[in-house]
């Protein structure tokens, strides 16, 4: 913690910037460098922002030392062991747990919003039978801006709330529907009396043939693993949502932009990367020939489900992962799965290996995710969109504190240009 009046002091080309400091609740203190450019003529250079705060918040804490998460102050084991994962929106939309009555109100308003706009099963039979879940996911929740005009001034709290609702409300339905309409089945509706993971479970694998009642492990597991993707600070895709809400977009078009960047195998789509490279290793005596790979500087393979910009430490969420990935084994009758003997062993093998301990390479919350998504029937192209489907609450609540921030202004960064200085043009029968 540093003093309300402490200064940082920057020597720039005989110039000197005496910049403010200022301190959070908890982590990391900060050089406010806004006037940085003004006073000296000089950007910062931090691609990635490896080293930057984009904002200031009061949603989630992460310290990637000690492998700790943070909702709204309350610590992710916590919340994924006594916790549900709406009882988690309206912690992370608010502030502050609901009681008994704020609770089933917020429970209320989103069950009664999970049907989709009829038209919109249109729009899903525009693509083709086998395009990926999450191009169906970019394209349907941006198409939402088209079919709910009535929410989409951002200016207007009213009219944010019932974006906020009808995006968490929905995405479950859009989510399943995408699955649905991959497998060449009908769509299934939501029914407003089970609860919010166990509809969405009901809509990816009943049939009109017959019912389908979701196990209730596998229902608390999907909604534990829901819990465990709601937020997770600045990462790229909050990021982006960020970035397009800073221009004035409308929510349905910020949401869709998360789910665009969330589809990277860096990203959220390391859910899937991984599940394929378990099984691409296959057995255990592969092993050592993959870390190796994954050692080689010049091969560009890399351990999907490990590494992380933040932890350097075990990921909470991966913990946590682990032990629902033994409950949902063990109900489905497969704790011998070889691909989570394979990922046992690997975790094992990289956490003793000199450079995965040197680089700090720990599980993150992707490594074993797609082994439950995969024994409860879901394609490994269905992990990112429920990652989306997740996350959507978080970016949500990153988009609304943007919004509130009295200090957010359109986020425009400056560059480093390296390219050519000013010429002259040359026509075509004069060029070389
Ligand atoms: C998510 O940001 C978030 O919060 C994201 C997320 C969320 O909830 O929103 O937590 C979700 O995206 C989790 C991460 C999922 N991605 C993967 O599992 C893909 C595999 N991981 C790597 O691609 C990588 O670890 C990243 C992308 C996650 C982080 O990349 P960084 O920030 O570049 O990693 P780093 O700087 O800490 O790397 C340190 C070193 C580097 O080598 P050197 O340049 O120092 O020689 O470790 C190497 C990296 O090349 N390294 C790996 C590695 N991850 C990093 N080497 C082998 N295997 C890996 N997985």
């Amino acid at each position: 913690m540093v003093d309300n009046d402490a200064r940082a002091k920057l020597s720039v080309n005989n110039l000197s910037f005496d910049a403010p400091m200022r301190s959070g609740s908890t982590g990391p203190d900060i050089i406010d460098i806004r006037k940085l450019y003004a006073e000296t003529g000089c950007f910062t250079y931090d691609p990635g922002f490896t080293s930057t705060a984009s904002c200031q918040s009061k949603i989630t804490f992460i310290d990637g030392d000690i492998g700790k998460l943070l909702y709204r102050g309350y610590p992710i084991d916590q919340l994924a062991e006594q916790s549900n994962y709406l009882e988690v929106c309206y912690l992370l939309l608010y502030g502050e747990l609901p009681s008994a009555a704020q609770l089933a109100d917020f429970t209320g308003r989103v069950t009664r919003h999970t049907m989709l706009h009829e038209q919109m099963t249109n729009f899903y039979r525009g693509f083709r039978r086998d395009a990926h879940p999450m191009a169906i996911m970019c394209g349907v929740v941006g198409a939402m801006s088209a079919f709910y005009h009535d929410s989409t001034d951002i200016n207007d709290p009213i009219q944010r709330e019932i974006a906020s609702i009808r995006l968490i409300a929905k995405m479950p339905t859009m989510a399943a529907w995408a699955f649905k309409y991959s497998q060449g089945q009908p769509f299934i509706y939501p029914r407003n009396d089970l609860g919010y993971a166990a509809n969405f479970l009901r809509m990816c694998f009943a049939v009109p043939a017959e019912e389908y009642e979701p196990h209730p492990v596998l229902a608390h597991a999907m909604d534990v693993i829901f819990t465990l993707h709601a937020d997770h600070e600045q990462n790229a895709s909050t990021s982006t949502v960020r970035l397009a809400g800073s221009s004035g977009a409308n929510p349905f078009a910020c949401i869709a932009s998360g789910v665009a960047c969330l589809w990277g195998p860096a990203h959220g789509g390391a859910n899937e990367a991984c599940l394929n490279m378990l099984r691409q290793i296959g057995s255990v005596d592969k092993i050592p020939e993959y870390i190796a790979k994954a050692k080689d500087k010049d091969d560009p393979f890399r351990l999907m489900g490990f590494g992380h910009r933040v932890y350097k430490n075990y990921d909470p969420r991966a913990k946590v992962m682990q032990q629902v990935a033994g409950q949902v084994l063990d109900v489905l009758g497969v704790e011998n799965n070889p691909t989570l003997q394979v990922a046992k062993e690997l975790e094992r093998i990289a956490l003793s290996d000199e450079y995965f301990i040197e680089k700090k390479l720990y599980p993150n919350v992707d490594f074993y995710s797609g082994i439950i998504l995969d024994a409860m029937g879901f394609p490994t192209s269905m992990f990112t969109a429920i990652f989306a489907l997740a996350r959507t609450v978080g970016w949500i609540a990153q988009w609304k504190e943007m919004i509130e921030d009295p200090e957010q202004k359109i986020g425009r960064p400056r560059q480093l240009y390296i390219g050519a200085s000013e010429r002259s043009y040359i026509p075509v029968d004069e060029r070389s």
